[in-house]
């Protein structure tokens, strides 16, 4: 009987897998740039880091968490994101105790019992950063730079992109914006669907989030968080936008962005692209000055984004000319089956190897022609080791690409430049 994948999850196969890595370059050489270092937490954690660290009544910790108990019963989960394993793994290894700036960034799978469609998997894997330790606005604005200039660094920057901005302000400007929003709620309860109008009583600032256009129509209207702002909140907002009209960034203020996770203060952003439909985020971050000490460790300001790899490889996909088979440098054609010839290439192919070429031999037995056809596709050049060559102690090299050939003596096969059409 075969058995197939699990829903939502999905293999990367071997054509599309350049991409991939070239993505998965880039972002690493773009966070080496603004000078953060990689950190790997574990995909396992105990549930309890995301039901305390994420909130209980997210969707995402609600209804999206992959939860089991291990054989001793104790409840363990599938990350759902990565915010909260950084924290937890700063403040288990005293990261914080070297009082300077912790700047940390990740790429990984992620975990979410969500119904897939197109840009939505059940896993899927989270490129992000966090910076732990400092409120400074310009650090807001430096994450939120990095955002965009990763997509500058990808070729993105031209699909559509919109950067949503919003401040939600601190744990003090809450409980009155919420009040705010639950009265203003109240009053248009009957034009919402049936899970706001839970949601306007338990947690009124998710009804933000709904993409129900109904609950759209009434969020237009609904009090701003930013207008709910403590002074201090108001100065940081009023900073993080100067810096980024200093950085040249255009961002859109989006009242109705609050972000589906509880640990937000402050500063919250998505960036979207038109061009991925319904799951538009690119990416999404903000500040959670609160979760460090939610999780025990002492009370430590933060900021940070996470993106999907998945919505990346969906635009990179649909523009054109990208092509990310990489050749070989060689294959090796062994002619014939005489075991001399044979050991000969496989210690040859060894010495390339060795030497740091890539190459691969030709195992398929088919016939010479049809192996120089299959290794013209694969690689540069074709190495060809028969008993003739062999007896003189040689191996014919041929350049695919000018179809100049030369014969090249075992011994120097490995030599730079010995090669014809070598650069
Ligand atoms: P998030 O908005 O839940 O934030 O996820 C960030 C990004 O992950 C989304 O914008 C989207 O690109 C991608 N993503 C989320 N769910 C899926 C899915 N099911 N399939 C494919 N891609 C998905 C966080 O996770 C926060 N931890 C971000 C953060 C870091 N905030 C501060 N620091």
């Amino acid at each position: 009987m075969k058995v197939e994948s699990v829903r939502g999850m999905r293999d990367v196969l071997p054509a599309e897998v350049g991409l991939w890595q070239r993505l998965e370059r880039e972002i690493r050489s773009c966070f080496e740039r603004y000078a953060y270092g990689e950190i790997r937490p574990p995909v396992v954690e105990l549930a309890e880091l995301f039901s305390r660290g994420v909130g209980g009544d997210t969707d995402l910790v609600h209804k999206e968490m992959y939860v089991f108990p291990d054989r001793k019963g104790l409840p363990l989960a599938l990350r759902p994101e990565a915010t909260a394993s950084v924290v937890r793994a700063f403040v288990e290894h005293g990261l914080h105790a070297r009082g300077d700036l912790a700047k940390l960034y990740y790429l990984g799978p992620m975990f979410r019992y969500e119904k897939p469609q197109k840009g939505r998997q059940r896993q899927f894997h989270q490129y992000g950063v966090e910076a732990l330790g400092s409120l400074d606005p310009a650090l807001d604005a430096e994450v939120i730079d990095l955002a965009a200039q990763l997509m500058v660094a990808l070729g993105l920057e031209r699909q559509g992109l919109t950067l949503r901005l919003n401040a939600i302000g601190c744990a003090a400007d809450r409980p009155p914006y919420k009040a705010a929003l639950a009265t203003y709620l109240g009053e248009h309860a009957e034009q919402l669907c049936a899970d706001c109008q839970r949601r306007a009583v338990e947690n009124p600032m998710r009804v933000l989030d709904c993409k129900q256009p109904r609950c759209r129509a009434v969020s237009k209207d609904a009090p701003h968080s930013a207008q709910h702002l403590c002074g201090a909140c108001a100065r940081h907002f009023g900073e993080v936008k100067t810096y980024l009209d200093a950085l040249d960034l255009a961002y859109k203020e989006d009242y109705t962005l609050v972000r589906g996770l509880d640990y937000y203060t402050r500063t919250v952003f998505e960036l979207c692209s038109d061009e991925l439909g319904a799951q538009d985020a690119l990416l999404g971050g903000g500040r959670y000055d609160d979760l460090v000490s939610v999780l025990g460790g002492p009370p430590t300001p933060a900021v940070g984004f996470a993106g999907g790899m998945e919505r990346l490889v969906l635009l990179l996909q649909g523009l054109a000319g990208e092509d990310e088979t990489r050749l070989l440098d060689a294959v090796l054609v062994p002619v014939g089956d005489d075991p001399a010839v044979r050991s000969a290439a496989v210690d040859a192919l060894h010495r390339l190897r060795v030497a740091g070429r890539t190459a691969d031999m030709e195992y398929m037995a088919r016939s010479l022609r049809k192996a120089m056809q299959v290794a013209a596709r694969r690689a540069r050049w074709v190495i060809i080791l028969g008993p003739d060559e062999l007896e003189r102690g040689e191996v014919t090299v041929r350049h695919l690409a000018s179809a100049q050939e030369a014969a090249v003596p075992l011994a120097r096969l490995t030599e730079p430049g010995v090669w014809p059409g070598s650069v």
